[in-house]
């Protein structure tokens, strides 16, 4: 019986595709139950994407899991390759809450793994073939490459001690180069200049390899960069080296990956559609000595791919502001670089402006909405308070420090009022995750009542004991005879944000408009 293969649908079709082009590169197919045991989550639960899997005890009395991760498994179930490689590919449902609804979602990922003695020639082999599998859906695509063992180094010979590390590999994910100086706040110029070569330098090889050069002269007689240079160099002379980008802002978990490590993304879908890399620690931390490299591709998102939105988007700019004061300041400073949009201040109910001579569309929407409409890709880029983004921990780019909308978040109570530490602390907030983070760390019970504005009232109203909330001119807590009680975060401001993969397609336009926003702030007094 033939197969009439219109009778697929997109998913199917996609994992065919990409099982096929596995195939083909010579992989053979790995096929695994979908239950595993829960031991092997709760020892390697940093390399999850989330600490929540569904457990049930088997018949023998074992707690087992739904797989929330292949990887792991595959890593488990095979054994130490002393001689060449072992190649296997896998198409399998994992079990993951998703971060927008808060609960569990059974997700495609297809992918593959190298184990063995994976050198320069098998790194090639695996990029290629993570490029081709880009390809494969005839949309525009990008792949990103880093090296985390050059970056690991140069944090290291910068002086980065091990509780900045985190926060350090943070702020370059996040292309923060604010959030980068103010780690390195008491550093000397040249330290300032390696990190902004280090952010700035993303694009295809052929333009950043002398930039590449420069940054890494210092240790070009070391393996790793060695090694480094001379993938690129391999992987210019494939087929596809067309959408191939060094970006050197590409983390992963430094728990688990070394040395090379990529994303892909594809035109109209807002985040990584495939994420890999080499992943030597996690082998050594579950015994094996072999080296290993690889990657899935989520299948679910390519199957969500908005094909028309490239063709909706015309080439704008999508942009959101924050409605209010700050939204309107903010506005000018994209005037002032030159994206004017007529009638986007007159009074009245429309919320979309656009301007098809700048190719530049703007939005009006709630300023703790900015943040969504950036991650999920609706607007490429957007304004918003750093409290939004430390509330919300979006999977963003947090490009630039506008220097307006200066506050700070504090704790605050009725003048006078003294804290009982015997009792559970009642604190008002819009803020709710920071608030939770905050009392953690100072190991404080608290009952947390989640207000949408007009905090101040709950205090007075006896609704609760104290309110963190953002403090601005102090106006709004003086009429209300109340005082900061404890300053949380201290330097809050606008920030200029992009979606991440609108960056990977639109680079030149966000480029040049930051670099006019980044004046503006900077001439500011
Ligand atoms: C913010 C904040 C404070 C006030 C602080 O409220 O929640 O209430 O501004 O500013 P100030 O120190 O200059 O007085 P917002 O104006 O966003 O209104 P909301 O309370 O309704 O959220």
């Amino acid at each position: 019986m033939i197969i009439d293969d219109s009778i697929l649908q997109k998913g199917e079709r996609i994992n065919l595709t990409l099982r096929s082009l596995f195939s083909e590169c010579g992989y053979e197919a790995y096929r695994m139950s979908k239950f595993e045991e829960y031991d092997l989550y709760a020892r390697n639960k940093d390399f999850l994407v989330s600490d929540n899997v569904i457990t049930f005890t088997d018949t023998g009395g074992k707690l087992m899991a739904l797989k929330p991760d292949v990887t792991l498994s595959i890593i488990k179930n095979s054994k130490d390759v002393p001689e060449g490689c072992r190649r296997v590919f896998y198409s399998e449902n994992v079990y993951r809450v998703s971060k927008s609804t808060g609960s569990f979602r059974e997700i495609m990922q297809t992918g593959l793994e190298c184990f063995g003695a994976v050198g320069m020639k098998e790194t090639a082999e695996v990029i290629a073939i993570a490029a081709r599998a880009l390809k494969v859906l005839d949309r525009k695509a990008v792949l990103d490459i880093s090296s985390l063992a050059l970056v690991e180094k140069i944090a290291e010979d910068l002086g980065i001690g091990a509780e900045q590390r985190e926060g350090f590999f943070k702020a370059l994910g996040e292309k923060n180069v604010s959030e980068l100086k103010s780690i390195f706040k008491d550093c000397e110029g040249k330290t300032l200049g390696i990190l902004a070569d280090l952010l700035g330098t993303y694009g295809p090889v052929k333009d950043v390899s002398a930039k590449l050069e420069d940054l890494f002269s210092g240790y070009s007689e070391e393996g790793y960069c060695r090694e480094f240079f001379s993938l690129l160099e391999e992987l210019q002379k494939s087929s596809v080296s067309d959408i191939i980008n060094v970006d050197l802002s590409v983390v992963d978990d430094i728990n688990y990956y070394n040395g090379i490590v990529f994303k892909g993304f594809i035109g109209g879908i807002p985040e990584a559609v495939l994420s890999g890399g080499r992943y030597d620690r996690l082998m050594r931390k579950m015994g094996r000595q072999s080296s290993a490299i690889g990657f899935a591709v989520y299948t679910d998102l390519l199957e969500q791919e908005d094909a028309d939105k490239e063709e909706q988007d015309q080439g704008f700019l999508n942009v959101a502001l924050p409605k209010g004061r700050l939204g309107e300041k903010v506005y000018a400073m994209f005037e002032g670089a030159g994206y004017e949009c007529p009638g986007i201040l007159d009074p009245g109910r429309k919320l979309i402006f656009e301007n098809p001579d700048k190719k530049i569309r703007y939005f009006w929407v709630k300023p703790s909405d900015v943040a969504v409409y950036v991650e999920r890709g609706t607007a490429d880029i957007g304004v918003v308070g750093k409290d939004i983004l430390l509330e919300t921990d979006a999977d963003i780019y947090e490009l630039l420090d506008l220097g307006t909308g200066k506050c700070k978040m504090c704790v605050a109570a009725p003048k006078g009022y003294e804290e009982d530490a015997s009792g559970t602390l009642r604190v008002a907030t819009k803020f709710t995750n920071i608030t939770k983070k905050y009392y953690q760390s100072k190991g404080r019970d608290i009952d947390i009542v989640h207000l949408n504005g007009s905090v101040e009232i709950a205090p007075i109203l006896g609704l609760t004991d104290v309110i963190l909330d953002i403090v601005e001119t102090g106006n709004t807590l003086r009429e209300n005879d109340l005082e900061i009680k404890e300053t949380v975060i201290e330097d809050i401001s606008a920030r200029l944000i992009a979606n991440k993969s609108s960056f990977k397609f639109k680079t030149n336009s966000i480029e040049k408009l930051a670099e006019s926003l980044g004046r503006q702030a900077e001439e500011r007094p």
